[in-house]
């Protein structure tokens, strides 16, 4: 994974804030928004962000 990749252009949040805030606990779509803002603006990264939460649970 390029922990460098940007999922939300809107607030700039990479996929390496994603899966740190997974690996902190925030293991749902809603706890990753809230920890990091992500998906909170245009909402056109929401499917990126589902997935990548998939991903790094498993
Ligand atoms: S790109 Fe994530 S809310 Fe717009």
């Amino acid at each position: 994974m390029d922990r460098n990749k940007v999922i939300c252009r809107c607030f700039n949040v990479t996929a390496g804030a994603i899966e740190d805030a997974v690996k902190a606990g925030a293991t749902t779509f809603e706890a990753v928004q809230a920890k990091t803002n992500c998906s909170t603006g245009c909402g056109c990264c929401e499917i990126d962000v589902r997935e990548l939460i998939e991903q790094l649970k498993k």
